[in-house]
């Protein structure tokens, strides 16, 4: 999967681009402010509809401008090309899809089309944050790899929803309790074993990579599923029901999933310098692109912005090495172009790029 040219209009101030990317490493260097993660940002609103950085996207419209519009021609993993358009207009609620000039028919449905995985200086917020955003790491790879997740996912989100609803009622009718609760407990020990197999899976790729970028070991990462190691999800249910009620929702489940990243049984986050957090971080971006190119299904885009932050020239290197070695099509901004003279393997494939004040041109 990747991206063979990207127009942008009134995009942030990225006011007229048209870029033709490398397929393998894209190289973009410029002073702050003149635009290089509003072009990540616009790469990553093509894979999810979202930003990384703003929660409304008419934001994203350039300030003089009433919209903005990211192109791409993609190149599918059978080689063929299609097109993919997003829109957003001051005037409208909504934002505008077209895929192969449809509109598709889920957010799913686009998302599976152009993977992408985003690596910046707020990425050990996934080791930080709250578990909500580690679920969705698990979560984001369960999606493209088991094709039975996204359903049992969805159904049980329903049926979660229905619970809490039933539990904040003054009379619940027990029927239907039941039946919501065999439906959590169904659709939700199968979601639960999803993320677990995803993580055993992702493991051994994980490991062998933060090998590669650094010499951290004995990471050890560990799935939570939720609820009482002991009981399963129906029991536990059952017998949550009293202290649920009083709480007006459903306390333990695989809504309360997470993955635990320790080191000598504490929390990596109390033990890493934040250049070693990245490391880690970017082993479990990269291992679950590499899983997703393993099982044969697609190539994911990787945005790194600004790849030199916090790193030493050393991991530098051998971070721009292990990029180099995945065969996937990478973007990577440095506001110096100097941090990232390294010795490429094949420095003949890289595509290098100015970008000054909204303006990105190809540097030979
Ligand atoms: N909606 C917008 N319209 C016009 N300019 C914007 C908008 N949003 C942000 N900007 C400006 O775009 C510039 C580029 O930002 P950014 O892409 O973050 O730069 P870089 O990553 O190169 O430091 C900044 O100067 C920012 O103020
Ligand atoms: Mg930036």
């Amino acid at each position: 999967m990747s991206i063979r040219r990207l127009r942008l209009q009134n995009f942030r101030n990225l006011e007229a681009i048209d870029l033709q990317p490398a397929p393998g490493l894209n190289l973009l260097c410029g002073a702050n402010g003149s635009g290089k993660t509003s072009l990540l940002e616009a790469i990553y609103l093509l894979s999810l509809v979202r930003s990384f950085r703003s929660k409304k996207l008419k934001n994203l419209i350039a300030h003089a401008a009433t919209q903005f519009t990211v192109f791409a021609e993609l190149v599918g993993s059978e080689g063929r090309d299609y097109p993919l358009g997003i829109q957003r207009r001051t005037s409208l609620d909504e934002t505008e899809v077209l895929l192969r000039g449809q509109r598709p028919g889920s957010l799913a449905e686009l998302a599976s089309q152009l993977p992408v995985q985003l690596i910046n200086p707020d990425a050990f917020r996934l080791l930080e944050g709250g578990p909500k955003e580690r679920r969705q790491f698990l979560d984001w790879g369960a999606f493209h790899v088991e094709p039975g997740f996204i359903h049992a996912w969805q159904r049980f989100q329903r049926a979660l929803k229905q619970r809490n609803s039933l539990l904040r009622h003054a009379r619940i009718d027990p029927l239907q309790l039941d039946l919501w609760e065999k439906e959590i407990a169904q659709t939700g020990e199968a979601v639960s074993r999803y993320r677990e197999d995803y993580l055993q899976t992702l493991t051994p790729l994980f490991n062998h990579l933060l090998e590669r970028l650094s010499n951290l070991d004995a990471i050890r990462l560990h799935f939570q599923r939720g609820w009482d190691k002991n009981t399963d999800l129906a029991e536990n249910l059952l017998v949550s029901r009293g202290k649920d009620r009083e709480q007006g929702f459903t306390q333990s489940g695989p809504q309360r999933a997470d993955l635990r990243v320790s080191i000598a049984g504490r929390s990596a986050i109390e033990v890493l310098s934040r250049g070693q957090q990245k490391l880690v971080v970017s082993a479990l971006k990269l291992a679950q692109g590499e899983l997703l190119a393993r099982a044969g299904k697609k190539q994911c885009i990787y945005l790194i912005d600004d790849l030199p932050a916090e790193l030493d020239r050393n991991h530098r290197e051998v971070f721009c090495r292990v990029l180099e070695s995945q065969g996937s099509q990478v973007f990577i901004t440095s506001v110096d172009a100097e941090a990232l003279d390294i010795d490429w393997q094949y420095p003949e494939k890289n595509l290098w790029f100015h970008v000054e004040q909204g303006q990105i041109s190809p540097k030979t």
